[in-house]
């Protein structure tokens, strides 16, 4: 079996109905269920034998530990953290504590508990590290996409964090020889995306007749992957990826933020038609501070290594999106709980139109 940590967020659940769909191996789900983490993601594998849930913290070396041992996993695929980059804006503490300290306790636990494992078992063992592209910092309009050699230049707390984790991750290698890969992703977007981010943000208030907030011009560049296809690129670099290496993840979608939205206006016209369109609704609103105008991903290695390129286009891989909030209304209004209006005033009550 795997252990999968975050599994109750929006790629670890995508990730763990994938696997389960597609492996049937069986999977252990470690999850702190902060506001970003929804059990309800995880509804449709209840009472299968092949999923179980542990509530708890990467965090808590003990705790994984106990994980450890009693479930012994071939791999830990390693998604828990906080991702919002607002969110490190406003509150960096947590994102040190999870990001850069719970990974560190979990790589603790980890190399413990592999190098008590038999020769064989050592052999196979697995540690994935799902990381992103903002560890990269930001592209000028003609620079190339990031390649794995791109050196490190994090701008936010957030992606500071992220890349503290993946220094770590690459040192247990080089000093321990833990077995570990590292996956630095683009923009996801798909089902079960928390309401916070830009396109389920946008396509929520959309549906309500809110402001749809574009930060700045609306002229930064996101290079944007279905998750699904992030979840295979995983499976595939978890099982074929070259211990100790890193590869790059992207959809070779650049697109600008005012484009994105406009898209699923368009989309959303189409399906749910409204009156004076949902393209009136967009309002320009004060920039994010720091905000990284461009990031690209250049997937090369995994393509020409691994075989992998993404199945969906960005048009396909939206309307999908746009379908699936649609047909999950009941899921937008219980993840909208009292937390969520507070992040919405927090984040941009300051935010007056521009
Ligand atoms: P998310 O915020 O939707 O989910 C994070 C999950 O981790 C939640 O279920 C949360 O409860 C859990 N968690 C947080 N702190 C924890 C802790 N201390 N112990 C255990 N669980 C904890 O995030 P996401 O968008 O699904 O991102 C998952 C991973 O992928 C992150 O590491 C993120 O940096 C990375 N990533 C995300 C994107 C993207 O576009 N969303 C792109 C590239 C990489
Ligand atoms: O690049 C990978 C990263 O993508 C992941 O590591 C992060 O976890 C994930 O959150 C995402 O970071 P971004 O900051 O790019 O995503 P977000 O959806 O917050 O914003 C996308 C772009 O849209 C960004 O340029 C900011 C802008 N934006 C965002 C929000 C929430 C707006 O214009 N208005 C908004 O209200």
């Amino acid at each position: 079996m795997i252990l999968v940590t975050g599994g109750a967020g929006f790629i670890g659940a995508n990730f763990v109905l994938g696997w389960i769909a597609a492996t049937g191996e069986p999977v252990v789900s470690l999850d702190k269920l902060t506001y970003a983490g929804n059990l309800g993601n995880l509804a449709s594998l209840a009472g299968d034998a092949r999923h179980g849930f542990v509530h708890g913290d990467i965090a808590d070396r003990a705790a994984v530990q106990r994980l450890l041992a009693e479930h012994r996993p071939r791999a830990i695929v390693h998604f828990a953290a906080e991702s919002h980059v607002d969110r490190s804006i406003h509150g960096p503490g947590a994102f040190v504590q999870t990001n850069v300290v719970g990974t560190f306790e979990l790589l603790e636990a980890a190399r413990g508990y592999w190098m008590e494992l038999a020769a064989e078992e050592r052999e196979r063992f697995r540690f994935l590290h799902v990381s992103t592209d903002e560890v990269y910092g930001s592209l000028a309009e003609d620079d190339p996409a990031f390649t794995e050699e791109t050196p490190y230049a994090p701008n936010s707390p957030y992606s500071a964090s992220k890349a503290a984790s993946d220094h770590m991750v690459r040192a247990y290698r080089h000093t321990y020889g833990l077995p570990t890969l590292t996956t630095n992703c683009s923009n996801n977007y798909g089902p079960y995306q928390f309401p916070e981010k830009l396109i389920p943000l946008v396509i929520a208030n959309a549906l309500e007749g809110k402001p749809l907030p574009v930060y700045g011009d609306g002229r930064q560049v996101r290079d944007w992957l279905y998750v699904g296809d992030h979840c295979e690129a995983i499976r595939v670099v978890l099982e074929r990826g070259r211990p100790g290496d890193t590869y790059n993840i992207g959809g070779n979608s650049e697109r600008r933020n005012l484009e994105v939205v406009h898209a699923i206006c368009d989309a959303l016209q189409e399906a749910r038609p409204r009156e004076g369109g949902y393209r009136a609704l967009v309002q320009f609103v004060k920039d994010r501070p720091g905000h990284d105008r461009r990031y690209a991903i250049d997937a090369a290695k995994i393509r020409r290594e691994l075989g992998w390129a993404p199945r969906e286009s960005f048009a396909s891989g939206l309307a999908k999106t746009v379908r699936w909030y649609l047909d999950h209304g009941a899921w937008v209004a219980q993840v909208k709980s009292g937390q969520y209006r507070e992040w919405l005033e927090l984040n941009y009550a300051a935010r007056s139109a521009a």
